[in-house]
């Protein structure tokens, strides 16, 4: 699944994300610096906090409790469309979506 990572400072990802992987992994095993993903994904601590497009908006499940909860600790700017990486899973409904990385995860 095509995926754009764009960080703070610009600099512009595409990843082709096996399904079934969390946007947090993929981004981490990829070098990508704007998610750090430190408790490995199990929704613990808000350091894989990301800005979702449009597109994604409309395709994702809406967060768990547990992802709302850890959004209200997350460092940076909490947005509408902030989520946390480690709970979004890739899957062709999500090809072609773009996650936007806030200046800071902590
Ligand atoms: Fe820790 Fe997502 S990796 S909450």
């Amino acid at each position: 699944t095509a995926i754009t990572f764009i960080e703070d400072n610009g600099t512009t990802t595409e990843l082709d994300v096996p399904d079934g992987w969390s946007l947090m992994q993929a981004a981490t095993a990829n070098g990508i610096d704007g998610i750090l993903g430190e408790c490995g994904g199990s929704c613990a601590c808000a350091t894989c906090h990301c800005y979702v497009d449009e597109l994604l908006m409309r395709m994702l499940p809406p967060p768990q409790p547990g992802e709302l909860d850890m959004l209200a600790n997350v460092a940076a700017e909490r947005r509408p469309n902030s989520r946390l990486a480690c709970q979004l899973k890739a899957g062709p409904a999500l090809a072609g979506g773009t996650v936007t990385l806030p200046p800071n995860q902590e």
